[in-house]
This record gives structure tokens, C-alpha cells and sequence, in this order.
């Protein structure tokens, strides 16, 4: 009998052995980007531009270790998106940009592609990091999205980490937005509508991550768009337009105008041209970035990562903000050309 349950045992866990190795050779690989905008070279100095990249990779390099270790993807993207986060270079947690009112008010979004779980917060002003945030909510409570001051309540429940709103307050910033409230103000005086220059108002940060079990997950996190009025809500913690993720076809993190990729439920049109149509990534990246959007009247840009590894950092704007790290490569760009790599 014990030799039976023995054999038994030895059975169960060989078993489990090969469950666990279904996917042990998946690619593991992790795509990042700080938001799409009017990122044309010259736009930045070479100490400006050498300061992102390395914010860039070290992102990347936090992503991919947690990948590396045989971590899963939500925690290598978290991983990644804090880093961003707590940078000042990006529109997202401090250095987020200002509404109308001078207030930052942050939108954030994760999911799960194994098990189409999601998370989500908008309009959150005290939340240091509100990738965690999100990842409280997917986990922690049977809803997938809280706003404002509910999102901070929970937030509070949780134990994540707060700070005062000043926090998120960076010089750059404020003098930007003081100067588009200035412009708004002329524009008014000759009853015009004040024309804000493009990387006034855009800026993002996103990570899509393939994990050695073969799963995907994908975050966003971001300040939204300079100006927005009270209460706006912009893509980023809306699942389908700023975030996607389900293993059977792909992971998607957006960055653009928002209005437009909520129109369009960008993030989930890719993965359903993947899913339904058996595009590629790129394929399927570029019919909603080069055609679909700009046909709108949109612009921006996605990351989007696939099951096989597969990967593609589209935008239809001057340049993006984006980076990749697989077993292979680790490769980092701020402007380019607007096409699918
Ligand atoms: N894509 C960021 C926003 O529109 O809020």
C-alpha cells in the first residue's frame, strides 16, 4: 500500500511538474513606454535624452529581473510602472501634469491575461503609486474600478501608500500649465480657442509583460491630459481602450488621445483583429494606429505584446517613449519613425 501511494504520489507530482513546465520555454520579454507625443529630435538636449533612456532601461531591467526569476508578468509590470511613476520625467504619479484647476488627479488601469481579471482607478490625487492601486482593486475587491475619493477610501482600507498632493507637483509642470492658461487667457480676449501644442497634453507610462508560465498582463498609469477639465477621465483606466491583456491573443498598454481611444476601445481592437482575424501584433497595431485612429482624427501610440513573444511599439506621433528586454536584446528609443518595429 505505501509503495502504491508512493507511485501515486510520484505520479501526481510529475504531474504537476509538467503543468508548471507547459510553458517553461515561453520568450519571456517585457515592452515599456513613457507616452507618445510631438518627441521630434532636438526636442530634448543629450543630457535630457540620456536621462530618459536610463529611466528607460532601469525600468526595464526591474521588469525583467522579476521575468527573469520566474516571476510572473503582473508583478514584473508593477515592478516596471513604479519606477516610472516615482520619475519626474513622466506624466504619470509625480511630475503628472495639471488639471484646469491646478490640481493632479491620476488614472490608472492593470489586467491579467490569464485570467481577464482587472483593476482600475480614476481621478485618484493622494495615491503615491497608483499601479498598486489597481492591482489592490483586481485582487482585493470585487469590483474592477474606483473613482476619486472611493478610490482613495479603498486605497486607505488597502494600506497602499499615500501622500499629500503636493507630492506630484514638479516646476516643469506648473510652469507649462501656467503658460497654457495664459495662452487660454489671449485666445479668449480674440474669441479663439486656445490650441495647446501636442506634448502639452499627452504623456503616459505603460508596461505589457510575457511571463515564463506563458501569461501576459498589462498596466497603465498616467496624469491624463494637461487641462482636463474637472472630473475628466481619459483612457488609461479604462479596460479595452487604455489596457488589454488575454493570453489567447495579446497585451496592450496605450498612450494618446484619450477620447479617442475610448471611442475606438483601441487596447481590445488589436487583440481582437489577433484573436478573430489571426493578424500579428504589428499587423494588427498598425490597422488601428496608422489607419483606424488617424481616420478618427486620433493620435498616440500602443505597446503590444503577444503569447509567442511577439512584439510591436506603434505610434502615430513624432516619437514614443519606448523600450523592450527579452533573453536576445534590450533596446530603448525616444523618437523614430511612426511605424511598427
Ligand atoms: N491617454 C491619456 C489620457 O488621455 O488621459
Amino acid at each position: 500500500m505505501r509503495l502504491f501511494t508512493g507511485f501515486l504520489a510520484a505520479l501526481f507530482l510529475t504531474g504537476s511538474a509538467f503543468a508548471a513546465d507547459e510553458h517553461a520555454s515561453a520568450p519571456v520579454t517585457i515592452v515599456i513606454h513613457g507616452g507618445a507625443g510631438a518627441l521630434a529630435p532636438g526636442r530634448y538636449t543629450p543630457a535630457e535624452e540620456d536621462a530618459y533612456e536610463a529611466k528607460l532601461n532601469e525600468a526595464l531591467d526591474a521588469g525583467y529581473a522579476v521575468l527573469e526569476s520566474g516571476g510572473t508578468a503582473l508583478d514584473a509590470i508593477e515592478a516596471a510602472i513604479v519606477l516610472m511613476e516615482d520619475s519626474p520625467l513622466f506624466n504619470a504619479g509625480k511630475g503628472a501634469v495639471f488639471t484646469r484647476e491646478g490640481k493632479n488627479e491620476l488614472d490608472v488601469s492593470i489586467m491579467d491575461g490569464a485570467t481577464l481579471n482587472a483593476g482600475a482607478a480614476a481621478g485618484v490625487t493622494n495615491v503615491k503609486n497608483p499601479i498598486r492601486l489597481a492591482r489592490a482593486v483586481m485582487e482585493n475587491s470585487e469590483h474592477v474600478m474606483f473613482a476619486r475619493d472611493g478610490a482613495e477610501k479603498f486605497a486607505k482600507e488597502q494600506g497602499i501608500e499615500t501622500v499629500k498632493p503636493k507630492y506630484f507637483r514638479t516646476e516643469r509642470r506648473w510652469k507649462a500649465y501656467k503658460e497654457a492658461l495664459k495662452a487660454e487667457k489671449e485666445a479668449a480676449k480674440q474669441d479663439k480657442d486656445a490650441a495647446l501644442p501636442h506634448d502639452f497634453k499627452y504623456g503616459t507610462v505603460g508596461a505589457v509583460a510575457l511571463d515564463a508560465n506563458g501569461n501576459l498582463a498589462a498596466g497603465t498609469s498616467t496624469g491624463g491630459m494637461m487641462m482636463k477639465r474637472y472630473g475628466r477621465v481619459g483612457d488609461s483606466p479604462i479596460i479595452g481602450a487604455g489596457t488589454f491583456a488575454d493570453n489567447k491573443s495579446c497585451a496592450v498598454s496605450s498612450t494618446g488621445w484619450g477620447e479617442f481611444f475610448i471611442r475606438l476601445t483601441i487596447a481590445r481592437d488589436i487583440c481582437a483583429q489577433v484573436e478573430y482575424a489571426g493578424k500579428t501584433v504589428e499587423e494588427a497595431a498598425d490597422d488601428v494606429i496608422h489607419h483606424r485612429l488617424p481616420d478618427a482624427g486620433g493620435d498616440g501610440g500602443v505597446i503590444v505584446l503577444g503569447p509567442d513573444g511577439s512584439y510591436a511599439m506603434t505610434f502615430n506621433t513624432k516619437g514614443m517613449f519606448r523600450g523592450v528586454k527579452n533573453a536576445d536584446m534590450q533596446s530603448v528609443s525616444i523618437y523614430g519613425e511612426a511605424a511598427a518595429e
